[in-house]
C-alpha cells in the first residue's frame, strides 16, 4: 500500500476491492483435491532424514511411516519429501489429510471417495461399499506409479490407514502419525526427534531473515535451546520476533521465562510450546485475542471468517483482521478456500485463555451459537 502511494479513501478502497477478490475467489474456488500443499521456502536441516526419504520410491516396503510428537515437523518433512519425489512417482502425487488428532479424523471410506475422485473415477462410478471402494482404488494404484501421502494418521487400530495402502506395485505411501501405529507390518520407519541446538539457531535465523543479524548470537542460541529443538516453538518465536521489530532476542528470552511459569496447566513436553504461543497471544489486540481464544469452541476442524465473526461478535472486516494476524503469528493454519485451523496444541491453548477470560454461562452460550451457526452455514 505505501509502495503505491494510496492515501486515505483511495488506499481504503483498494483493500476493499482485494478484501472482496478474495471473499469471490474463496467462495469460487473448489476445494481442490488431494493437492499436495506448498513446501515451506526456509526449509531448514533434516539432512539424514531427507535421505531417508529419498530412498522411500526403491524400498522393497510399501509403506513408510513418519511418526514423532505434535509440532516435531513430520508433516513438513513429508510435504518437502513428497515434492522432491515428484520426478519419481509420473501416476501423480497425491496428499490427503486424516485429521487423527480431531475429534472427527476423516474415515477410510470418504478418503476413498476423495482418492478416487483424483484418480479419475466418476462420482457416480465410485461403489458405496468401502471394501469395493478399497479394491478399485489397490487396482488403479497397481497400474500407476503413485505416491500417497496419507498426513496425520491417527487412529490406534490402524483401520483408519489401511485400507489407504496400495497393494503390490510401483506405487507407495508416506504416512505421518503421531501415534506408532504399532499394528502395520512391513512398515519402514523413520522417529522424527527435535532438531540438534545448531540446526534449531539456524532455523530461527531463518525465519529471521535480514534481522538475525541484529540479535545477539548467544540469545539466538538461547531461543534455540527454550525450545528444545521443536520446529513449532521456533516457527512461533521467529514470527513473534518478526511482528515486533522493536523488540530483539535477549528482551524475548526474558520474557519467555516469566511466562513459563504462568502456563504451568501444561504437561512438562508441552510447555515451552505453550510459553511460545503465550507470548504471541499478549500481542495481539483486544479484538483479536477475543477472536482467538473463542474459537476454542468451534466444535468443527476447521472454519471461516463468517465463524470467526460469530464467535468474535465482530464484523466481518474485524474478523478478516483478527485472522490475517493470527496467520501471521503461527496461531492459525490458513487451510483450502479460505478455511482456517488450528493446530492442536494451540487450540488447547486458546481454551485455556478462554477459561480464564470468560465465565461459565458466557462459554455456555458462545458454544452453543457457534454450533448454531456452523449448522446453518453447513
Ligand atoms: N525443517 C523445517 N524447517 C523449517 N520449518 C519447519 C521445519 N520443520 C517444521 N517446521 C515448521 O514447524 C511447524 C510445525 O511443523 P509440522 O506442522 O510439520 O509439525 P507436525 O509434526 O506435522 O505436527 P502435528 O503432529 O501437529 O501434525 C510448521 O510451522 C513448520 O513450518
Ligand atoms: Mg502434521
Amino acid at each position: 500500500m505505501e509502495a503505491l502511494a494510496l492515501e486515505g479513501d483511495a488506499g481504503k478502497q483498494l483493500v476493499e476491492l482485494a478484501r472482496d477478490g478474495r471473499l469471490r475467489d474463496h467462495w469460487a474456488r473448489p476445494a481442490s483435491l488431494c493437492e499436495l500443499p506448498r513446501p515451506v521456502d526456509d526449509f531448514t536441516g533434516r539432512a539424514a532424514e531427507l535421505a531417508w526419504t529419498s530412498e522411500l520410491e526403491c524400498a522393497e516396503s510399501v509403506v513408510s511411516l513418519i511418526t514423532g510428537s505434535g509440532g516435531m515437523g513430520k508433516t513438513t518433512l513429508a510435504v518437502r519429501a513428497a515434492h522432491a519425489l515428484r520426478p519419481s512417482f509420473p501416476g501423480g502425487v497425491f496428499f490427503v489429510d486424516l485429521l487423527g488428532m480431531s475429534p472427527r479424523p476423516a474415515t477410510a471410506a470418504d478418503t476413498l471417495w476423495l482418492l478416487l475422485r483424483t484418480l479419475g473415477v466418476a462420482d457416480e462410478e465410485i461403489p458405496d461399499d468401502a471394501g469395493e471402494r478399497a479394491s478399485v482404488y489397490r487396482s488403479l494404484l497397481r497400474d500407476r506409479h503413485a505416491l500417497v501421502v496419507l498426513d496425520n494418521a491417527g487412529s490406534e487400530e490402524e483401520e483408519q490407514v489401511r485400507p489407504l495402502l496400495p497393494g503390490d506395485g510401483a506405487s507407495r505411501a508416506l504416512i505421518t502419525a503421531r501415534r506408532l501405529l504399532a499394528g502395520l507390518e512391513g512398515v519402514r520407519r523413520l522417529a522424527l526427534g527435535p532438531h540438534s541446538p545448531s540446526e534449531a539457531t539456524e532455523l530461527l535465523a531463518g525465519i529471521l531473515g535480514v534481522r538475525a543479524a541484529r540479535d545477539q548470537e548467544s540469545a539466538l542460541h538461547q531461543l534455540a535451546e527454550l525450545s528444545e529443538g521443536m520446529p513449532l516453538a521456533l516457527r512461533i518465536i521467529g514470527n513473534r520476533l518478526v511482528s515486533r521489530p522493536g523488540w530483539d532476542a535477549a528482551a524475548l528470552v526474558a520474557r519467555l521465562a516469566d511466562e513459563e511459569h504462568r502456563l504451568d496447566q501444561f504437561k512438562a513436553g508441552d510447555l515451552k510450546i505453550a510459553t511460545a504461543f503465550g507470548m504471541s497471544y499478549e500481542q495481539l489486540s483486544d479484538t483479536a485475542q477475543r477472536v482467538f481464544r473463542r474459537l476454542a469452541v468451534v466444535p468443527e476442524s476447521d472454519f471461516d471468517a463468517a465463524l470467526a465473526a460469530v464467535v468474535g461478535e465482530v464484523p466481518m472486516e474485524v474478523a478478516w483482521d483478527a485472522l490475517d494476524e493470527l496467520v501471521d503469528l503461527g496461531l492459525l493454519m490458513d487451510s483450502v478456500a479460505g478455511r482456517y485451523r488450528f493446530h492442536d496444541l494451540v487450540r488447547l491453548f486458546a481454551r485455556l485463555r478462554l477459561e480464564a477470560a470468560e465465565s461459565p454461562a458466557e462459554r455456555e452460550a458462545l458454544t452453543a451459537r457457534a454450533a448454531q451457526a456452523y449448522a446453518t452455514q453447513s
